[in-house]
């Protein structure tokens, strides 16, 4: 097909992205015809107006500091596993019995390209070097089984989690196959349910799509925020209410550590009658590049790190802690009509946020170009951007060595949220619970292991990443799998009273000491 006679010359003209066809007839017919098929689906109004509106908004927020509208969150919507301790239970029941309703959902947002991480494959995908080698696909499975299991054994009625698996372009295939050659990991194949956010081009400063080659636009998935247009035009609103969902636990895929449909978690979001909730871990050090959730003009909203001033970020309460001190981590819960509203009739107001980039590209002449300064943007949605249209909005904080340690970096980019970061914060979680539980580690001499490890081992730094600076800071080998205990639960049993060598793990098929460590 020719361009000029299918019209795309002339619409692509109007758009003022007639670069785009500067090398049609450098293309050989196959890579024509992907050209054109990218192009017949791309709205490039639409993108022009994103572009536009995007620009806009990240140059007034690079002026004016938001300092002067922020205010914390006020104590009567906080819940806090450490000072609400007296409540967990509670919540827990209430989560666990919307859970045996089938009532709770899953959502999780794997649609990212884990470009720091730099493996080809899905970021879910990858084995962090655990003594069973699990993915985090794999751990996540679990915990959905497991946590049906428990709800089912106190309510004595059989009931499901769905779980809806956002993916982008890139990702969709290989993860679909992943899970299929898995047999879905125990999960009925019909409640693992995948579907495609959407792809922006990404765009130089003057708003001109970018060419990653002759025939190919540079594309990049619209942001964890892409999500709400994708629940609409996929079909998983409609979805969600043929199943009776009612209550949505949205997460990363990066956090190994995260507590899927967290029932104490879910449970307080219900009690509170919340549409909209978020969990958070606390900030501790004010330079820490999080963003914290607050109000602003009266709405809560996530604001970063770069947008307030240092002297803001310094601030603390009475009792000593940071007066901005709710880091989201992106783990947030919805109520379905919540959902719907947002994706029916919010989700156009969404603005686009600006990620400055270094975007590999064709230049005039069709040489390849690598540049090594920022030279376009990427434009994404974030999936916290709905905070503000919350009418009942509460926030759950945790603690940070329970539930939180993403895997962003390779190793080889030294020490923050890697894979070994990730395995060492899973297993330092699991020997305590062993500890919690009853039981003890002893070392290679025969004497026990202090539960407090002496100064300098294993701690935690002020930025909540493990201090690993020696061999000596390493935690105890300890794995539990999901599928014996979802949180620390059950474990009395197996473990109390004994002592164990590590590597301790301990599985559906009991509890093993792996003498020759292979980890
Ligand atoms: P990040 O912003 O950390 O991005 O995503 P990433 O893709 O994992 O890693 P980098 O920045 O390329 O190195 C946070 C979460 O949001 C999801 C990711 O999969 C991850 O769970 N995400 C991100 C999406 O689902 N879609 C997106 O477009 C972007």
């Amino acid at each position: 097909m020719d361009p000029s006679t299918s019209g795309l010359a002339k619409k692509l003209a109007e758009a003022d992205q007639s670069h785009l066809l500067q090398f049609w007839n450098e293309l050989n017919p196959t890579e024509q015809a992907d050209l054109i098929h990218d192009l017949q689906g791309m709205d490039f109004q639409e993108i022009n107006g994103f572009f536009k509106s995007a620009m806009e908004m990240s140059s007034s927020s690079k002026h004016e500091k938001m300092d002067a509208r922020m205010e914390p969150v006020p104590r009567e919507v906080l819940g806090s596993v450490t000072r609400d301790r007296d409540c967990l239970k509670d919540w827990e029941l209430t989560g666990l019995h919307s859970i045996s309703q089938s009532k709770v959902a899953v959502l999780l947002l794997a649609g990212g390209q884990g470009t720091r991480l730099g493996v080809s494959y899905p970021k879910g995908m990858y084995d962090v070097g655990l003594p069973s080698h699990k993915t985090l696909f794999q751990i996540q499975a679990e915990r959905i089984l497991k946590l049906q299991q428990l709800a089912e054994q106190k309510h004595k009625i059989k009931c499901c989690i769905p779980w809806y698996i956002m993916t982008s372009g890139r990702t969709m295939e290989s993860t679909k196959e992943f899970f299929s050659k898995h047999n879905y990991f125990g999960l009925g194949k019909d409640n693992v349910v995948f579907f495609q956010q959407g792809m922006l081009p990404a765009m130089d400063y003057r708003g001109k799509i970018i060419l990653e080659s002759k025939g190919k636009l540079s594309m990049a998935p619209d942001g964890n925020g892409g999500l709400y247009r994708a629940l609409g035009n996929q079909g998983i609103l409609d979805d969600m209410e043929r199943r009776g969902v009612e209550f949505i636990h949205v997460y990363c895929v990066d956090n190994i550590l995260v507590k899927v449909a967290d029932p104490a978690f879910v449970g307080f979001c219900v009690q509170k009658g919340a549409d909209c909730g978020a969990k958070v871990v606390e900030k501790t050090n004010p330079t820490e590049a999080v963003g914290v959730v607050c109000k602003v003009d009266g709405r809560y909203q996530v604001v970063e790190y770069s947008e307030i001033t240092l002297a803001t970020a310094e601030k603390r309460s009475a009792d000593g802690r940071l007066m901005f001190n709710a880091g989201n981590v992106a783990n947030h819960f919805f109520s379905f009509s919540f959902l719907r509203d947002i994706v029916q009739k919010y989700e156009p107001q969404l603005q686009h946020h600006v990620a400055q980039k270094k975007i590999p590209h064709v230049d005039g002449e069709g040489q390849l170009i690598k540049p090594d300064k920022p030279n376009g943007i990427k434009m994404e949605k974030f999936v916290f951007d709905i905070f503000q249209f919350a009418k009942t909005f509460v926030v759950y904080e945790v603690l940070r060595e329970d539930e939180f340690s993403p895997l962003k970096n390779a190793d080889s980019q030294d020490g923050k949220d890697t894979p070994t970061t990730a395995r060492h914060s899973l297993m330092s979680l699991h020997h305590r619970w062993v500890l919690n539980a009853g039981g003890h580690f002893i070392d290679e001499n025969g004497r026990r292991v202090p539960a407090i490890p002496r100064d300098g081992a294993a701690g935690i730094t002020d930025d909540g990443n493990r201090n690993l600076k020696d061999g000596t800071d390493l935690p105890i080998k300890c794995e539990i799998s999901p599928l014996v205990s979802y949180g620390g639960e059950g474990l009395e049993e197996l473990v109390k009273g004994r002592e164990f060598h590590p590597t301790l793990m301990i599985d559906e098929s009991g509890v093993h000491e792996l003498v020759k460590n292979g980890v």
